[in-house]
């Protein structure tokens, strides 16, 4: 492995910023390649089988990048990274491992997931949770429309209604104090969340991901000590909402965002 090599971060659209922001951050020098489906976004409503298929040729394309590490910035392709991770010659990082294991840690006896409904279905934040803590309660909503409301850039009062509606659901049965924003989609607008659910602690997986980015560069010695790493980024979809959310998430590195057919 090379330690000029990008990291190669994919998610079904605008999501995986919440990524890029954490590294950014955190290791400033790295070189990004980012990829985002946002012509086959939400993947969230879609068949194993189809998110299976697009996830592998997003792989594929970040392989051809030359990345040298795919981290999965995508809750519900995570679902699929052990089977993911035989097709393919590249080391895989997924999302939910490492914000389970800090959940376990943290001392909580119950928490709530709010993701897309494919991996509420998958149950995998319930069972990498309690592998680690099985008295530990997990309550999840899945919601079918929020990831795309995001994607394709809606007003902010058409998501917050959204917000209220989905997991006012939950809330109003289970009254949680923690819960784990549990699609990449769902951070960017985590100041809506907060609006509407003053009282809740929202968790962000992308920190914990970002971190296990890092330890994962350590290991093999393969960090980039450049002064500034370069973002690049490529949709099948419109450009527009990307430059949006990286202003939003206040991602200020210059970037070339290009269109692609995967
Ligand atoms: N951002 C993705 C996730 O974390 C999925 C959104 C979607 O395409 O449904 O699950």
């Amino acid at each position: 492995m090379n330690n000029t090599a990008p990291i190669g971060i994919m998610d079904s659209g605008v999501g995986g910023l919440t990524l890029v922001r954490e590294l950014v951050k955190l290791c400033p020098g790295e070189d990004i390649v980012y990829l985002g489906d946002s012509a086959n976004c939400p993947y969230g409503n879609r068949a194993q089988e189809d998110i299976f298929a697009l996830a592998l040729s997003m792989l594929r394309f970040l392989q051809q990048k030359g990345s040298k590490v795919a981290a999965i910035a995508c809750n519900t392709i995570s679902a699929l990274a052990e089977p993911l991770a035989l097709q393919v010659d590249i080391p895989l990082l997924g999302i939910v491992s490492p914000v389970a294991e800090a959940v376990t840690q943290s001392g909580l006896d119950q928490v709530g997931v709010f993701a897309t409904e494919f991996t509420i279905s998958t149950q995998i934040y319930t069972r990498l949770i309690q592998a680690h803590n099985p008295r530990l309660k997990i309550y999840g909503k899945g919601s079918h429309l929020l990831a795309s409301l995001v994607d394709s850039g809606a007003s902010e009062a058409r998501i917050e209604e959204e917000i209220k509606t989905e997991l006012g659901a939950l809330l109003a049965h289970e009254p949680l104090d923690h819960v784990i924003l549990g699609c990449t989609h769902f951070p960017i607008v985590e100041d809506i969340f907060q609006r509407c659910f003053p009282d809740v602690t929202f968790l962000n997986p992308a920190k914990e991901q970002a971190k296990a980015v890092i330890s994962f560069l350590r290991e093999p010695q393969t960090a980039n000590h450049q002064e500034k790493g370069r973002l690049s980024i490529y949709t099948s979809g419109n450009a527009e909402p990307y430059r949006s959310v990286l202003a939003r998430l206040g991602i200020t590195e210059c970037c070339d965002i290009a269109t692609v057919s995967l």
